[in-house]
């Protein structure tokens, strides 16, 4: 999953677009739509950010959003000439000259302009300086004649833009080193019982799973998982909060990213048995003590070098204001907030939709399997540790 920022100018390939943004979100991109006027007297901009699944709504800093890839489809003659040379007259070019990472055009005109020399020259400018060119195809116009500047089919221009993903993307985290934490901790009250939690450590998992996809070294610190640890990843195992302070704790220093996605007790029960209480008629009373908050622990050691990522289970807005806080207060880069009211997502599902809380804002990814949802907090970890070296 990357995020992709789309471009469309004004052409009657504009509605192919649709069809582009649509591809992109099925093969579990996130897609901003960058529509500039001339594109709207074809299709209105509403079209793209519906099929983006995006929020409508003004953002002003919306040129200076980061992501992974940028593509045009179409791309006017005029747009393409003003990349060439840099202007900054829309949402669009800004956004292109602010972008770092791959490009992927997709020009489509009268075929007499895409000959032009100037248009070939703006072209040549662009694929030098590492513009992937999808297109434009030969066949007939909408105008009706024949040559080269039909935009090329959306299956090609998707493709394209996997292939540049592609590119970019081994080895992203490559000579990194990415810990884990994740499940749910238990805390023996006696021999056989203990407190715990909900949680299955699929999201750690699927970070874990990501990372290593990315190219990092992982270690997995894993508290009582439901599902399996992913190969190709150290697993290191931490039943309760104390064995997972003390086998994080011992690793954090010398990692890069810390995905603290384990649900850790706050609390364990003073003096567990270590034989089983036999049961009789009297309540038992169990005494709990705080544990040891790890993340706040390594908020207190870390560089400013690292990444620290840490996780927030609250409910609704009041939540996430406590997340905003609980980033600061435990001095990590990011917050995971996750809004535990809501029963379709979250503990022990598959699916989870969160926001990120970091010091430049709120990045909400939007509802989808763990997996999608895993790849979109890495892209935040991996955005801020490549600003920072
Ligand atoms: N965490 C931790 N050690 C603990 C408890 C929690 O490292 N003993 C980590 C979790 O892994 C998670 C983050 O802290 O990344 C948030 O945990 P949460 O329980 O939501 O925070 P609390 O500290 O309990 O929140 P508050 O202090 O606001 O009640």
């Amino acid at each position: 999953m990357a995020r992709i920022l789309l471009g469309v100018t004004g052409g009657i390939a504009a509605y192919k677009a649709c069809e582009l943004v649509r591809l992109l979100v099925k093969a579990g991109h996130d897609v901003i739509p960058l529509v500039t006027p001339g594109a709207e007297r074809f299709v209105r901009a509403e079209t793209f950010t519906a099929l983006a699944r995006r929020p409508a709504g003004e953002d002003v800093y919306l040129h200076l959003t980061r992501a992974d890839l940028l593509a045009v489809a179409p791309l006017t003659a005029n747009t393409l000439a003003r990349l060439a040379h840099g202007l900054a007259d829309s949402v669009l070019t800004e956004a292109a000259l602010a972008h770092r990472g791959p490009v992927v055009l997709a020009p489509a005109m009268n075929p007499r302009m895409w000959a032009s020399p100037a248009t070939q020259a703006n072209a040549a400018t662009l694929r030098a300086r590492g513009a992937v060119l999808v297109g434009p195809a030969e066949g007939d116009t909408a105008e009706g004649e024949q040559g080269v500047g039909r935009m090329a089919e959306p299956a090609a221009i998707a493709e394209a833009i996997e292939a540049a993903l592609r590119d970019r993307a081994p080895g992203a985290l490559r000579g990194r080193t990415v810990l884990v934490t994740a499940g749910g901790t238990r805390e023996p009250i006696d021999a056989v019982r203990y407190v715990g939690n909900r949680s299955s450590g699929r999201m750690g998992v699927a970070l874990a799973a990501e990372a290593r996809r990315r190219g990092a070294t992982v270690t997995l610190v894993a508290a009582n998982l439901a599902v399996p640890a992913p190969a190709g990843v150290t697993v290191v195992a931490a039943p309760t909060a104390a064995d997972l302070a003390r086998e994080t704790l011992a690793r954090a220093a010398a990692t890069d990213i810390v995905l603290m996605a384990a649900a850790v007790a706050d609390y364990r029960p003073v003096g567990a048995r270590t034989d089983k209480r036999p049961k009789d008629v009297a309540s038992w009373v169990v005494e709990l003590e705080p544990t040891q908050d790890v993340l706040a622990t390594i908020g207190e050691q870390r560089t400013d070098a690292q990444v620290i990522v840490g996780f927030a289970a609250d409910h609704g807005d009041p939540g996430l204001e406590r997340a905003r806080a609980k980033r600061e207060r435990k001095r990590c880069d990011l917050i995971v907030f996750n809004d535990v009211a809501r029963a379709d997502i979250g503990f022990d599902t598959p699916d989870n939709e969160v926001t990120v809380v970091g010091a430049a804002g709120d990045v909400a990814i939007p509802k989808g399997p763990k997996e999608r949802v895993a790849a979109a907090i890495l892209d935040e970890a991996e955005r801020l540790l490549r600003e920072r070296s």
